[in-house]
């Protein structure tokens, strides 16, 4: 076992790889105003799918849930067929950075926790071609919620490689993507603990029977631990926010 096969043996046992929930989904999905209902969806980042079944339900068109994790898309697919939805959810395995999509080919492009790890503004810049004219992007990432955030989670912050900004400079990076806000919705906490921190935990401990005296494995485990404690700490200061944007 490797460290990366142990941090994907992590994940891929977990209803969802970010934060997030049904209701949210629901929720952000409530702000778009005229989305046809056979909408052609593109879901970035999808992971095993959790918001790609939230978005199947609240639509009637066809859903492509990317990701670069193969695995995650198998499992989409066979879930999909045991749905009997195998006509409306593809999969397509890629890099968020190189989709293989003409433009203009979607009707919403949404993309729950994902969006970072190309960059919020990068991203916006390198999907918005992607939707017609008129269509949504909608994609949540993490935001600081309070000023003066404490130095201790600024640090473990800068470790991860990424730095959240306050959500009015994240509304000026989608300006200058020329795309238009619509609105913005916070993730609700428990969000952040149902599908996401209570079950990695528990495998966290299931794992740590096995490999938590092996050097090469048990910092994957204690970095989960360490993302969840953080949360626990230092929620007020920081969380996820759902943007909700339009192509002019
Ligand atoms: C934090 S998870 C979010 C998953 C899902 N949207 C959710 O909320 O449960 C981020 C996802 O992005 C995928 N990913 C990482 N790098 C990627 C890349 N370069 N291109 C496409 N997907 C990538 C991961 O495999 C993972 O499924």
């Amino acid at each position: 076992m490797t460290p990366e096969e142990l941090f994907y043996r992590v994940f891929e046992s977990m209803p969802r790889q970010g934060p997030g929930c049904t209701g949210a989904t629901r929720k952000a999905f409530s702000y778009l105003p005229d989305l046809p209902r056979n909408a052609r969806v593109l879901d970035i980042g999808c992971g095993s799918g959790a918001q790609t079944w939230d978005l199947a339900a609240l639509t009637t068109g066809t859903i492509t849930a990317t990701d670069n994790h193969q695995k995650f898309l198998d499992a989409i697919t066979t879930r999909a067929e045991k749905d009997g939805l195998q006509d409306r959810i593809r999969t397509a395995c890629a890099s968020m950075d190189s989709l293989p999509f003409g433009p203009g080919q979607f009707d919403l492009i949404w993309s729950e926790g994902a969006i970072f790890i190309m960059g919020f503004e990068q991203g916006l810049t390198a999907w918005k071609p992607l939707v017609k004219k008129g269509g949504y992007l909608v994609v949540s990432d993490a935001a600081w919620f309070e000023p003066d955030p404490p130095e201790e989670l600024v640090r473990w912050w800068e470790k991860e490689g990424y730095i959240p900004l306050t959500e009015q400079e994240k509304a000026e990076q989608v300006r200058n993507t020329g795309l238009d806000l619509l609105a913005m919705y916070r993730l609700p906490e428990a969000g952040w603990w149902e599908n996401y921190y209570v079950p990695m935990l528990e495998r966290v401990t299931e794992f740590r029977k096995e490999y938590g005296k092996d050097p090469a494995l048990s910092p994957v485990l204690d970095s989960f631990q360490n993302e969840a404690e953080m949360y626990r700490k230092y929620r007020r200061y920081y969380g996820y926010t759902f943007f909700i944007m339009r192509a002019p």
